[in-house]
């Protein structure tokens, strides 16, 4: 078995020879966040995608992220190191579920979650993130109603926070469902002083009991900013690696352990040195579903 210094030193070597970029989700183990070029949320990684000059990505995270990265970028090689790495909330969609949407609601406009397919992209008028949800539905006139899929938790809160009904789709995230009221309510009890920080994925019930309810990058800025020493983390626990070390006297507690993302977890560094030794798994879009998904990430970007 060789060390994981060794996979190390033969990743960065492939990476000059191939002029390649490690782009890494919050969420990724340990590991990968730390050889990573970039590790970031999803509106972070996309921005990074479009600004990078490399001719490779290495995209450390789910399907549908190496996808935008690819939408963005379609003259790179865009690589997943596990093609099995899938989000099961953007496949909570199909692109005919959406059409049948937009003939029930004529005059709506479609705003998608990144978490979502190119071909569900290709369907909507505008894109967001966890990030920049309540900017960019707050960018759509009052008197347009808006469709907005696949994530219900995040649709809910961001109706909310724009004071607006929106026709909502049932999709949702299992890893952030398994973050329960009981689990806030135990870890409070047991660290009172510690701020709740809960991501918009989880079901609104924890959203309502969250002192910040923020995107993964967010979560970071915020323990880094903030005065308080104790947080509790109400996310994918992957976000506690950078939160750790990035704050080394203050303390994180996660809502609940059982916030582990399968999907996200099938990275690991061998795959990523198999990744850039044989240049896999190669995500690519079709060009005439890449055009039109571009559009509505590109919209989204100049919001943000
Ligand atoms: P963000 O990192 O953009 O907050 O997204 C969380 C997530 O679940 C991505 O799959
Ligand atoms: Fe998908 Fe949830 Fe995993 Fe994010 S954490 S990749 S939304 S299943």
């Amino acid at each position: 078995m060789i060390s994981n210094e060794n996979i190390i030193k033969r990743i960065n070597k492939l990476k000059t020879e191939r002029n390649a970029v490690i782009l890494a989700h919050n969420y990724q183990i340990g590991e990968i966040q730390d050889i990573a070029d970039y590790t970031g949320d999803s509106l972070g990684l996309s921005i990074e995608a479009s600004k990078t000059d490399a001719d490779v990505i290495v995209f450390c995270g789910v399907h549908f992220m190496a996808e935008t990265a690819s939408i963005i970028c379609p003259d790179k090689v865009v690589l997943i190191p596990d093609d099995n790495a899938g989000c099961p909330m953007a496949n909570m969609i199909k692109p005919r579920q959406l059409r049948e949407l937009k003939n029930q609601h004529p005059g709506a406009k479609v705003v998608s979650y990144v978490n979502t397919t190119a071909a569900i992209k290709a369907e909507s008028d505008i894109c967001c993130t966890s990030a920049n949800a309540v900017k960019i539905v707050n960018s759509i006139p009052e008197d347009v109603p808006v469709i907005f899929v696949p994530d219900k938790s995040l649709g809910s809160y961001v109706a909310n926070q724009c004071g607006r009904d929106m026709i909502l789709w049932g999709g949702y995230c299992p890893t952030h469902h398994r973050i329960l009221a009981k689990d806030i309510l135990q870890t409070k009890e047991e660290h009172p002083d510690a701020v709740v920080m809960v991501h918009p994925e989880c079901t609104t019930d924890v959203v309502e009991m969250a002192d910040q309810v923020l995107s993964t990058a967010g979560m970071r800025r915020y323990a880094r900013e903030s005065s308080n020493e104790e947080f509790i983390v109400g996310t994918e626990i992957g976000l506690l690696h950078s939160l750790n070390k990035e704050n080394p006297d203050k303390k994180f507690y996660p809502a609940s352990v059982l916030a582990d993302c399968p999907n996200m977890k099938l990275n690991s560094l061998e795959k990523v040195l198999w990744s850039l030794e044989d240049m896999v798994y190669q995500v690519k879009v079709d060009e005439d579903i890449r055009v039109k998904a571009f559009n509505s990430i590109e919209k989204m970007l100049e919001l943000s």
